[in-house]
């Protein structure tokens, strides 16, 4: 077919349909054979489900460039839509954070494997929710490694799976409080900004909370169900983003099998099992193919496996960070790229695009009518010590949980094989007790020489670093004390 050997540069559209009375089937291995394509990700298959398919070849792959985002894209239309990035054939890729039409808050899911991008993604739409108006409250179970710029831009940053159980549960109480207020109102559905805030729980790596033998799971799956259920009418949204290969891994797939169906899911490169449970959870129809999202876009080319090729390098090949398929969009199918979200290479320290991204406003913080229902741990959510006492009790309670189990039973919700989490020191404390025992201001490295000899558990530099900011931002005595440099303010 000639058309199948284009003028350098062009794209080839195919139109295809197979006769009435058959539904069209594609294998995409075998249709990359016969149009000898050794780069799949050239191609793009859009079915109608039934007898049609478009097939467009381009000539490299569409999306290995995209451009960064700007404020403007995060700015909601008047959907409750937010430009997050380009699909392949170059047409905006929108995701909703809002329901206008129905007054719903949203669910939102983000999956992929390590290194997809699903921490640069929540930070594109913690962005968004800055600049709409919208509260967030995030638990960064990374130890807030995932999503540092965060941490000064939302209303409620935690770390801990500790301090996501307390956040679920006072999320869950204001959307009862809501609920209570609402309907004394005579209101049916929520109304934006009229007079309460949007407000959404985000869990960055929620796998930590949800897998098997996570210490609160049961907890967390409860709380997390229940915001879906109460939440979405009362302008509470909820938000996982997890590195898992089965629903399973993630508080049992009853838990998020309403949400995905429901939700805006967005899955990032992805392992095969994982496509399997969508196609099995009814999520995507059985006729539908996802191209697989490869690591990087290297062409595989055979070559001697003698040849001597100084342009072997596996590095160069640019990768695929941000491609993704957005389920819930019009074209689930359509391989998308979120756009440029911050510098690809890492930064020192907290990335300024990021950080530009956010704005320099205050973040919107929760409604005065709710503060109640938020509770204690919401009022000591800047208030590091108050909060590690709470989440101390959590844990305590926890264990109480654990030891009634009848023996047997154990191990369904918690691990005593595990190491207890909060028995051990906290970094935070073993960081303060370094600055504590010096007699001159100290740099991050000497804070992290003094705590790796402390002979505690090992710690990464990141965390130590968290720790220390954490500190100085926080309200204790800890303080800069030149650039760089870190004491107690005696
Ligand atoms: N949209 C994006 N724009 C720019 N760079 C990106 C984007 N998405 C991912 N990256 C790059 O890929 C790297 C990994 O992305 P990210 O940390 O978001 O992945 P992840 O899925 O959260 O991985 P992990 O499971 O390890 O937490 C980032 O450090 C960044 O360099
Ligand atoms: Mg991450």
């Amino acid at each position: 077919m000639s058309v199948l050997a284009p003028a350098a540069g062009e794209v080839v559209e195919l139109m295809l349909e197979v006769p009435q009375g058959q539904v069209l089937e594609y294998n995409l291995p075998a249709l990359c054979s016969a149009l000898d394509i050794a780069d799949p990700t050239r191609i793009a298959v859009e079915t109608d489900g039934l007898r049609r398919a478009i097939v467009t070849i381009y000539p490299s792959n569409p999306l290995a460039e995209v451009r960064a985002v700007t404020a403007e894209d995060l700015v909601m239309d008047r959907h409750g839509r937010i430009a997050v990035g380009v699909y392949h054939n170059g047409r905006t890729v929108k995701r909703r954070l809002y329901d206008p039409a129905t007054g719903s808050a949203q669910r939102f899911l983000l999956f992929g494997t390590t290194g997809a991008g699903k921490s640069r993604t929540l930070q594109l739409e913690l962005a968004a929710e800055k600049r709409n108006g919208i509260v967030s409250w995030v638990c960064d179970l990374k130890n807030g490694q995932s999503v540092p710029e965060a941490r000064d831009n939302v209303d409620w940053f935690g770390t801990t799976p500790e301090e996501a159980i307390l956040m679920l549960r006072a999320a869950v109480n204001v959307a009862q409080e809501r609920m209570e207020r609402y309907s004394r109102l005579g209101r049916t559905a929520f109304i934006r900004d009229a007079p309460d805030p949007l407000h959404h729980l985000r869990i960055e790596e929620a796998n930590r909370l949800l897998e098997k033998g996570a210490p609160y799971r049961e907890e967390a799956t409860y709380l997390i169900r229940e915001l879906g259920r109460t939440g979405r009418s009362v302008g509470e949204g909820i938000g996982l983003s997890a590195q898992a290969s089965h629903l399973e891994e993630l508080g049992g797939s009853d838990t998020l099998r309403a949400m995905l169906k429901e939700g805006e899911v967005t899955l990032l490169r992805w392992s095969s099992s994982m496509m399997r449970q969508l196609v099995s959870d009814g999520l995507l129809p059985a006729t539908a193919q996802l191209m697989p999202i490869p690591k990087s876009l290297r062409n595989v080319e055979l070559r001697s496996q003698f040849a001597i090729d100084a342009d072997d390098d596996e590095e160069d090949a640019p990768g695929t960070q941000g491609m993704a398929y957005l389920l819930s969009g019009p074209h689930p199918t359509a391989m998308m790229r979120h756009f440029r979200i911050g510098s690809i290479a890492p930064t020192p320290g907290l990335d300024p695009e990021i950080l530009a991204l956010y704005g320099d406003d205050a973040p919107p913080t929760l409604e005065d009518a709710s503060h109640d229902a938020a509770g204690e741990a919401y009022a000591a959510r800047h208030d590091p010590v108050k909060m590690a006492m709470l989440c101390q009790a959590v844990y305590d309670e926890a264990q109480e949980e654990e030891d009634k189990r009848p023996a047997g039973k154990a191990g369904k919700s918690y691990s005593p094989a595990k190491p207890p989490r909060a028995a051990a020191p906290r970094i935070i404390d073993r960081v303060r007790a370094a600055l504590a025992n010096a007699s001159a201001p100290m740099s991050a490295e000497d804070v992290l020489a003094a705590v790796l000899a402390d002979g505690g558990k090992e710690v990464r530099p990141g965390s130590v670093r968290n720790a220390l900011l954490e500190l100085v931002n926080g309200d204790t005595d800890v303080v800069r004390a030149d650039r760089g440099l870190y004491t107690i303010d005696r």
